[in-house]
């Protein structure tokens, strides 16, 4: 089976061909709008749609080239259906739609989240259940992972989402957006114990999170440091980044390490710790997110880096394991700007729950 994969849900337009034969990943295109985001310090929604609409077309041909194949071999179109910024999510799902329409193909609508969860079965061979750390710039969640649209909500975050968490500390402490990536590298000349940052939800009981604390105590901890005209010195921007990475790392083990013992509770047997989602791009989470999973005897696997960011191999992966199901959507499918993975959830304990 060949799908044709579309992502267009944040600042990200991308394009890719995915197989379950053979070579899996046949292109793989990320067009990043950093660019014309970056001056305003965030994705801006209408600046973000109408890149996704000048460049979707093109990218699609180009990642049918690197494919070496035509519309006509396609068995199928993806394209993320939600969650996320809406008029991006509009030009996508309109040109898969478009696609499959006029070349007669089954269109599958994914979720995003679904697309981040499924990752790990385009690149390993694991079954079902394994227990999932989701945490991308505007998700947090732990899930059981416990078949194709089967998924069980452990715990989601009160407020802020990890990603917005790095995002937004790394703007206090004057670093480049994605904040991420950022303070990953700072934190890398870092000492994480100089400034001591707190630890949201650490020891509470159940698996939700909360950022915004964090991210106001890191916000104090500049005011205190910054000079006359707001600059802070080289150490104290690299020992903070050290320390915020740090408080957010015990965070999301701690959550983690609460999920194990619900997972375990529930499936005796299972024996998988995943991690997805564009956070899980740091290479000091992913460490210690391993070091959990032998503690407690489970196998952690985490994609490859580049596939934890938003790409089209997890919308068009998700799209395949939906259409080997005969899961697909009608063409009247309406994007979602909010769609929980397990809407049965209970609400997270707290205020200003996000799905
Ligand atoms: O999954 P993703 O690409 O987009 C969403 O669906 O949100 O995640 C983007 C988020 C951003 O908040 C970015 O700062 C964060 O992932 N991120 C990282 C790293 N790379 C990306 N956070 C920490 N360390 C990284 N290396
Ligand atoms: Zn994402």
């Amino acid at each position: 089976m060949l799908v044709l994969g579309i992502e267009t849900s944040c600042d990200e337009t991308a394009a890719a061909v995915v197989s379950d034969e053979g070579e899996r990943i046949r292109a793989n295109l990320v067009l990043s709008q950093l660019a014309e985001h970056q001056p305003h310090g965030g994705v801006v929604p209408e600046i973000a749609a109408r890149a996704h609409l000048d460049h979707l077309d093109g990218l699609i041909a180009r990642a049918l080239a690197a494919a070496g194949i035509s519309f006509a071999d396609l068995d199928g179109v993806a394209a993320t259906g939600g969650p996320g910024l809406i008029g991006g999510v509009i030009v996508g799902v309109t040109e898969a739609k478009a696609i499959a329409l006029a070349r007669r193909l089954p269109f599958i609508a994914v979720n995003h989240l679904e697309g981040h969860a499924l990752t790990v079965r385009l690149v390993a061979d694991i079954g079902f259940p394994y227990l999932l750390l989701l945490v991308s710039g505007g998700h947090c969640q732990l899930l059981i992972v416990e078949g194709i649209g089967r998924y069980r909500r452990l715990g989601t975050t009160i407020d802020d989402a990890a990603g917005e968490c790095f995002d937004k500390g790394a703007k206090l402490l004057g670093l480049d957006y994605p904040g991420g990536p950022a303070i990953e590298r700072a934190a890398a000349a870092g000492d994480a114990t100089r400034i001591i940052l707190p630890r949201p939800m650490k020891g509470r009981p159940g698996c939700d999170f909360s950022f915004s604390g964090l991210k106001t105590a890191l916000r104090q901890a500049v005011a205190e440091r910054a000079s006359g005209d707001g600059r802070l010195a080289p150490k104290d921007t690299a020992d903070l980044a050290a320390a915020l990475q740090a408080a957010i790392g015990d965070s999301l083990i701690d959550r983690t390490a609460n999920a194990v013992a619900l997972f375990r509770a529930r499936h005796p047997a299972g024996n998988s710790l995943v991690v997805a989602g564009g956070v899980a791009a740091n290479a000091a989470l992913r460490r210690r997110l391993g070091d959990l999973a032998q503690r407690h005897g489970l196998d952690f696997i985490a994609p490859p880096p580049a596939l934890c960011t938003d790409n089209g191999a997890m919308i068009a992966w998700a799209g395949l394991e939906r259409l080997r199901l005969g899961l697909t959507d009608g063409l009247d499918f309406a994007p979602r700007p909010r769609w929980p993975l397990d809407p049965d959830a209970a609400p997270a304990i707290g205020a200003g729950v996000k799905a």
